[in-house]
């Protein structure tokens, strides 16, 4: 059949926290595939163009009050929402490089105190990525790149404690990446991880769902 003929796209998911260089790592990595001749597609979360993904938006910017436990579940939902087309994508063969995904809405909301257990729960049957990297840098180090762009999670004390989130949640198969090095040499490593796993899927290693 089509789809153990066909092989399927990755999914490459970015992982950091705030300034540490992902989304210009994202997009770099996005023009080098493409231009490699790869079915690519660049992603990430929270999507704001979807209700719900409007919804954090205005949460985030601190034009609206919302529980904790409320917008983590907004910030799963909006995955969900994407769950769908996100499998059709890679089962047709496309790679999606994914800004943020479930770890940020574990690492963000377990930071604010909340059971790091419950907030796992709601990411449950989402699609696991084939590749985590996470672009690693100080929260100090963070913070002196200046352009904190004043939305609610960005400030100093508050990176620190999403930054212990993220220690707690990193397991052995993440690529861990120092996000102080040169753009470039990052890029570099970074397409070095990407391709092997990109290689994996095509050769036919399974879609399988959070948390493995
Ligand atoms: P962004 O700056 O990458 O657009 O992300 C906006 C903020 O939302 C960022 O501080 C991380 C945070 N966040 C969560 O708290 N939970 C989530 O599930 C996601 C995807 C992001």
């Amino acid at each position: 059949n089509k789809e153990s003929s066909s092989s399927r796209g990755a999914l490459i998911v970015l992982e950091g926290l705030d300034r540490c260089g992902k989304t210009s790592q994202s997009g770099r990595l996005y023009k080098y595939l493409d231009e490699q001749g790869h079915s690519v597609e660049s992603w990430r979360f929270p999507d704001r163009n979807t209700g719900v993904g409007q919804m954090i938006s205005s949460y985030l910017a601190n034009e609206s009050q919302l529980d904790d436990h409320a917008i983590h579940l907004l910030f799963s939902a909006n995955r969900w929402e994407k769950r769908s087309l996100m499998e059709d994508k890679l089962r047709s063969g496309t790679t999606l490089i994914v800004d943020r995904y479930s770890y940020s809405g574990v690492a963000f909301s377990s930071a604010k105190g909340l059971d790091i257990g419950w907030c796992k729960a709601p990411e449950i049957g989402l699609l696991a990525p084939d590749l985590v990297a996470y672009l690693d840098i100080s929260p100090e180090k963070a913070a002196e790149r200046g352009g904190y762009g004043g939305e609610r999670y960005e400030q100093l004390e508050f990176q620190e404690k999403v930054a212990r989130s993220y220690s707690a949640l990193c397991d052995p198969s993440w690529k861990v990446i120092d996000a102080t090095l040169p753009v470039v040499d990052i890029e570099k490593k970074l397409r070095e991880v990407v391709l092997d796993c990109m290689m994996a899927c095509q050769k036919g290693k399974p879609l399988s769902q959070l948390w493995p």
